[in-house]
Order: C-alpha cells, then sequence, then structure tokens
C-alpha cells in the first residue's frame, strides 16, 4: 500500500553503541510526536537486533541495508534474508548503487535478492537511479527501466505491490548536489508509469517510490511536495537526529 516513508540508511558508519544510542534518540524524540510518515532506520547487521530491542514498541521501525543472494549455507561473511528477519527487522534495502558499483550486484542477482527478501516476509525498499554519464547522455529513463523489469518484473502483482522503490540518482548520492523537485517528480513520474505499463494503474498509484541523494531538512518539503514523491531514503543526514527527524516532519 502507498505510504509516506522516510528511511534513514546509515551506511557503513557507527559503532554498535553509537547505533543503539542514536536509535534510542530517536524514539525519544518521536515519542508523542505525529509525524505523517512511517520512520525507519537501516542498520549495518550487527545492530539490528539491539536496535529492535529499543524500537519494537515505538513508531521507529528497522531495515537491513542488504542481504544474501543465497538461501543459506557456505557463504562465508554472508548474511541471509531469514537471518535479517530473525531480528524483528522488516525492511531491507537491495539494490543499493554503492553496492551495485562496489560490489558488482548485477540485475539478476538483485532479483535473487528481492525473492528471498519477500520469502522471508520482509519488504524490499529496492533502489534503482542513472550514474552522471547516462543523465548526461539522456538515458536515464531506460537505465531506470531495465533496473526494474530486469529485477522485478518477473513478480507477480501481488508481490510486486509489497515492494518499495527508492529512485537514487547515483550524481546526487553524498554530493550535496540533490536533483531538483522537477527532476525527481519527472522520474517518479515515469516510474510510476512504467509500473502502470506492467502491472496496471491501481498496482502502480499503490506503490510508495521514495526520492534519495542528498535529501535533506533544507529541500525535503519541495521534495515531498510532488505527487509522486512519497517519501525519502537518507544517508548523511540520518546520522543525527536533529538532521533526520525535520525530513520526517517535512510531510
Ligand atoms: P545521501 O545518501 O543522503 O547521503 O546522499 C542517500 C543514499 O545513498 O541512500
Amino acid at each position: 500500500m502507498r505510504r509516506n516513508i522516510v528511511a534513514g540508511n546509515w551506511k557503513m558508519n557507527k559503532t554498535l553503541q553509537e547505533g543503539a544510542t542514536l536509535a534510542k534518540e530517536l524514539k525519544t524524540a518521536l515519542t508523542g510526536k505525529t509525524v505523517n510518515c512511517d520512520v525507519i532506520i537501516c542498520s549495518p547487521f550487527i545492530h539490528l537486533t539491539a536496535i529492535h530491542e529499543t524500537v519494537k514498541d515505538s513508531q521507529v521501525k528497522l531495515g537491513a541495508q542488504n542481504c544474501a543472494d543465497k538461501v543459506s549455507g557456505a557463504y562465508t561473511g554472508e548474511v541471509s534474508a531469514a537471518m535479517v528477519a530473525s531480528t524483528g527487522a522488516q525492511y531491507v534495502i537491495i539494490g543499493h548503487s554503492e553496492r551495485r558499483a562496489y560490489y558488482g550486484e548485477t540485475n539478476a542477482i538483485l532479483k535473487e535478492k528481492v525473492r528471498l527478501a519477500l520469502d522471508n516476509q520482509l519488504i524490499p525498499i529496492f533502489c534503482i537511479g542513472e550514474v552522471l554519464e547516462e543523465r548526461e547522455a539522456g538515458k536515464q529513463n531506460e537505465v531506470v527501466n531495465k533496473q526494474i523489469s530486469e529485477s522485478l518484473f518477473d513478480l507477480s502483482a501481488e508481490d510486486f505491490g509489497k515492494i518499495v522503490l527508492a529512485y537514487e540518482p547515483v550524481w546526487a548520492i553524498g554530493t550535496g548536489k540533490t536533483a531538483t523537485a522537477a527532476q525527481a517528480q519527472e522520474m517518479h513520474a515515469f516510474i510510476r508509469q512504467t509500473v502502470a505499463g506492467k502491472y496496471g494503474t491501481a498496482v502502480a498509484a499503490e506503490t510508495s517510490i521514495l526520492y534519495g541523494g542528498s535529501a535533506n531538512a533544507g529541500n525535503a518539503k519541495e521534495l515531498f511536495s510532488n505527487p509522486d514523491v512519497d517519501g525519502g531514503l537518507i544517508g548523511g543526514a540520518s546520522l543525527k537526529v536533529e538532521t533526520f527527524l525535520p525530513i520526517a516532519e517535512a510531510f
């Protein structure tokens, strides 16, 4: 179902103790407050159990940043979707551009990860987005279409309906260079239209599409006011309550 979502992607930041403290601070800051969005923390794997204990009875939800493309077995260093789910986490980021670029995650691998996440009742936050050269060549729609169709379009409409999409232009991630509200809206509308082409307008209308890439308290309101932007995937600004909470309050 389409929802407003503000999700923090901590990436490889915070020790266990620092992460536990931040989660507690966020929970406290939200206590007694009503925000018009789901607030999600996506922490490193080792933080999940501790943070789940902290946030389980609050409005803060929890997710991982990745999961393995295999069920279980001899895959040293990997963490399966079932393991993520067993911590109490409900979400998992899949296909972040840093995973695609630095760890060779292809559309085919990501398709496996999405399948396993869904098999384990996790909600995938599936990331898509073009690099700068692709945008400069006017190929952003083609790139995003390929990412979505190759990883997701074998899903049933019912399963697709469980997925959250996150459009993150790679040139905007961690660069301070946000897509303009108009650029975000244009791409989000294209994504929704792509989903409609495959699954119909009802499924497309119910899909949450988040924007990510240098989103912050200063630009969130304008980004979120677009009809097809349903929230944000927030990196740098999610690492402190005072920079993260105002983004959730922008709705
Ligand atoms: P950023 O990262 O907000 O630091 O640009 C967003 C993301 O990569 O999810």
